[in-house]
């Protein structure tokens, strides 16, 4: 006997089918509800409603748990590289020697951006934020790219422009850091693999050829793109869904997501984690004062890189970072004060009563963004490096509604606004 659900309106009882997930989760089926009983449910900001069904990333808030494909992220972040996280979760099982080599000697083919992409640099005002950069260059991607405007035209448009968008989102990162500099652009080297082949592009110079990115950093940068390739259906990846569901391009779809990882309380929060950490050490380093701060109703301050709208009990990829963090700066023999701050507000907040009873816990963004500065990345750089590492993330919830033949999103609402009035002419309006 399936499992249902009953709600009883207006004295009539319904029956509505329960869906229980492939990890027991539990789902009460609502997409005939209206049409049974003329009622929608209301749930702002989707705290408690699931958008669809996915294969891609499980997680457990409660348990601090997230795999992707079935795989945890601790023995990924671990064991694979970064372009077999993103096969995996492109492909849905991870590839042998040969299916990885086919993959990487593709999206090597595409790493050249077109020069005429250059040209947009010239329309941007100095010091302008890298991530509108990020966006603007994304979305024109799509205009170098008019076979792929159509994402039901054929499969074989849409793989391409899956490569193209992999291969050329590091170049342009590097590309975005380069203008900022002033520095003439690196072109990619294809003999390098991904991760240092970027890196090569940020710190190598034209006039070097012998730039060789630390062996550390390089796997830092591995490790810090696993931890952000997908997270199932957050802020920025339903924003690429819901614009796809408008059959919109694979580009626009991405850039919409950049977009929406741009906002502070989301991937922006990186950024602003450095920033606030920067304030506190220049106000004397008294952490007590702005943990209080963060406590305090009246003041519209947040301790940034803590709380998360699911995990709450533990963020699992804060546990990896965390490690990776300290194990960057031992080896770059890295003495950052800002550090400092950031092991005294942490542990003040996590014996404190008011983080404790809100489970509010460093999450991901906590820790990258010291790793980041470590490495030599302008703060307002960090929410970059996370778009990049959540492309393929993107890419595979896009390409999950794209198969699945999803309809396109769009939630009601129940209007609270003026009851119907009749118009007034200006002249009488008083
Ligand atoms: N500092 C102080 N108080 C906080 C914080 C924080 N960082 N986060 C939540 N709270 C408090 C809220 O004031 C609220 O208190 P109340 O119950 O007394 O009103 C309670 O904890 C619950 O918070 P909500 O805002 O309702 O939780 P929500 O799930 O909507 O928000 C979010 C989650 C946006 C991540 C929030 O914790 C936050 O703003 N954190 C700081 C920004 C941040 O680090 N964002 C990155 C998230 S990770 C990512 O996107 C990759």
């Amino acid at each position: 006997m399936p499992e249902t659900a009953k709600i009883i309106l207006d004295g009539t009882e319904y029956e509505l089918p329960v869906m229980t997930g492939s990890e027991g989760e539990k789902a009460i089926d609502i997409s005939k509800l209206r049409d049974l009983t003329g009622h929608i449910t209301l749930d702002i900001g989707y705290k408690n409603t699931g958008a669809t069904t996915s294969g891609i990333t499980f997680l457990d808030g409660e348990l601090g748990i997230l795999r992707h494909r079935g795989y945890s992220i601790e023995d990924l972040a671990e064991k694979a590289s970064y372009l077999e996280v993103a096969y995996l979760l492109l492909n849905g099982t991870l590839p042998t020697k040969a299916q990885y080599t086919d993959f990487e000697d593709k999206i090597k083919e595409h790493t050249l951006v077109n020069e005429g992409l250059e040209g947009m640099f010239k329309a941007f005002p100095t010091g302008s934020h890298p991530m509108g950069q990020l966006i603007s260059m994304t979305s024109a991607l799509s205009l170098f790219y008019p076979k792929s405007l159509n994402p039901h035209r054929d499969d074989e448009a849409v793989n391409r422009t899956v490569l193209r968008l992999l291969a050329k989102m590091p170049t342009i990162c590097a590309m975005i850091y380069k203008k900022r500099h002033g520095h003439p652009i690196v072109y990619p080297k294809n003999s390098l693999d991904y991760v240092s082949n970027y890196l090569n592009m940020t710190f190598g110079q034209v006039t070097m050829d012998n730039y060789t990115p630390d062996p550390v950093i390089v796997d830092a940068m591995n490790k810090l793109l696993i931890l952000h390739a997908d997270h199932e259906q957050n802020c920025s990846a339903s924003t690429v869904r819901m614009v796809g569901s408008s059959q919109a391009n694979l580009y626009s779809s991405t850039a919409a997501g950049i977009a929406a990882l741009w906002g502070p309380l989301h991937g922006g929060a990186n950024q602003e984690v450095l920033e606030m950490l920067e304030l506190i050490r220049q106000d004397g380093g008294n952490v007590a004062k702005w943990v209080a701060k963060a406590k305090d109703k009246n003041d519209n301050f947040r301790l940034m890189g803590f709380g998360h709208r699911v995990y709450k009990n533990f963020d699992p990829r804060a546990r990896i970072i965390k490690k990776t963090c300290d194990d960057v700066l031992n080896k770059l023999g890295i003495h950052d004060p800002v550090l400092e701050i950031a092991k005294q507000l942490e542990e003040a907040a996590l014996t404190d009563p008011y983080f404790i009873e809100r489970k509010l816990y460093p999450n991901v963004d906590f820790y990258s963004g010291i790793i980041y500065r470590a490495i030599g990345f302008p703060t307002d750089f960090f929410t970059v490096l996370f778009a990049m590492g959540r492309l393929p993330g993107w890419i595979s919830q896009w390409q999950e509604m794209r198969k699945e033949k999803q309809p396109i999103a769009r939630p009601r609402q129940i209007y609270v606004g003026e009851p119907p009035r009749p118009f007034v002419f200006m002249n009488d309006r008083g």
